[in-house]
């Protein structure tokens, strides 16, 4: 099953330069399950032509709102769309947008649907300043649709240097269209803390003491959260993959640094998920020059780290789910009931380190989420993201 199978997106290209990008786009979207229907602006035609986007999509592009397309073709397509995205959207799309025009067959579409809409400017950076331009984004906005503020970086031009217009880019909108098309659930709306990664407790200024946690779970797990509509904190440690699109990401090194982190951010927190692996244990003494080789071994003496899920139980706010991960080498089971009651957690997810396609580093994870309420449920190995789904659907039934 594809995210997208059985969704119908709409997909409005107008006339920039980053139109070269909207192919991309209707492939991502298309491969994710989409059926994908392009509205190309008369400009847009000329940037990128409907061959591309036909091949890509499978389906017939539509341009024009009175000629050789079939009469009524704005209204059929927007009653159909469950999604409409304009990308990339001109300041002078922008402009029809805002005002409501309906002169040409995107706009007048725009006019017609229904569904969510999600707008990804995309113009030179003196251009995406231009006050007039920011009143029609805030005036979309105050109309309901979701308007993307472009990315900062390189701009078309050669001679025009780094600025903010970029328009973003396709796997961030895609991750916006994921978004939009979800069914309102719990989740909406809801704070979400998500620790996700290992930690790095430094022996000296080279060196380091730490884990094989790649983070995958707990970016997984921000990355639906915030689909399903949280507002998503992540604390993390060194990640092996992106902190996904829309999480706000808080990045630290140690485990006394998460614990900080992380009671910082806990006040109006809904949901706690604690999918890290903080260190246990760090040096007592930190050097402060390499250690070099002198000829004998030197001992390094370990001392606790904070137990940041423990710490957290006299800050959560009332009703706060709070979901702990167990991995567990030996007594899987016995070692993550007990964590569970110790550390005052609503869920705990255990996992052995043991077994082959599941905990670090892999795309993929066998877990059994066992509840407070005295269940256990045991899950086959499926992707990540499928656990974070699985998980996020028991944190729902809580909420
Ligand atoms: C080479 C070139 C590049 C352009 N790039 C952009 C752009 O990135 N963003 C933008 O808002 N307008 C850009 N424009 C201006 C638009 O093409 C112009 O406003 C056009 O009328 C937009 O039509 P449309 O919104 O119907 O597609 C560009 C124009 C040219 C000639």
């Amino acid at each position: 099953m594809r995210p997208f199978d059985g969704r119908r997106i709409l997909l409005g290209v107008t006339g920039g330069i980053a139109s070269y990008k909207s192919a991309w786009l209707a492939r991502l979207l298309t491969q994710a399950g989409a059926q994908v229907d392009v509205i190309l602006t008369r400009s847009a035609r000329e940037f990128i032509g409907s061959v591309t986007f036909e091949a890509l999509t499978g389906r017939p592009v539509h341009s024009v709102l009175i000629g050789d397309g079939h009469a009524l073709d704005h209204i059929r397509l927007a009653r159909e769309a469950d999604l409409m995205v304009v990308a990339p959207a001109t300041a002078d799309f922008l402009a029809r947008a805002a005002h409501g025009h309906a002169d040409e067959l995107l706009s007048a579409t725009l006019l017609a649907v229904t569904c969510p809409v999600l707008m990804v400017p995309a113009m030179n950076d003196k251009m995406w300043t231009n006050a007039q331009v920011q009143s029609n984004c805030a005036a979309l906005r105050a109309q309901g649709r979701v308007v993307l503020d472009p990315g900062v970086g390189p701009l078309a031009s050669p001679d025009e240097g780094a600025g903010q217009g970029r328009m973003q880019e396709p796997e961030t909108i895609v991750a916006h269209c994921g978004r939009l098309l979800e069914p309102p659930g719990k989740l909406r709306g809801k704070r979400v803390l998500v620790t996700a990664g290992p930690t790095r407790e430094p022996l000296d200024p080279v060196r380091y003491l730490s884990n094989h946690s790649t983070g995958k779970m707990g970016v997984a797990l921000a990355e639906a959260a915030w689909r399903r509509g949280a507002e998503v904190v992540v604390v993390h440690g060194p990640l092996a993959v992106r902190v996904p699109d829309g999480a706000c990401a808080k990045p630290v090194e140690t485990a006394q640094d998460m614990a900080e982190a992380v009671a910082s951010e806990i006040g109006d927190v809904d949901v706690l998920v604690m999918a890290a692996a903080p260190a246990d244990f760090r040096p007592a003494k930190v050097a402060s020059a390499k250690i070099k080789k002198s000829g004998k071994v030197p001992q390094v003496e370990l001392e606790e780290t904070p137990d940041i899920l423990k710490s957290t139980a006299s800050k959560r706010k009332q009703g706060m789910i709070a979901v702990g991960f167990a991995l567990e080498t030996d007594d899987l089971r016995e070692n993550a009931q007990k964590k569970l009651t110790a550390k005052q957690l609503q869920l705990i997810v255990a996992n052995s380190a043991r077994e082959a396609g599941a905990g670090f580093g892999y795309d993929t994870n066998r877990v059994s989420i066992l509840s407070a309420a005295g269940t256990t449920e045991e899950l086959p190995l499926l992707p990540k993201r499928e656990v974070a789904d699985a998980i996020l659907d028991r944190i729902e039934a809580l909420l």
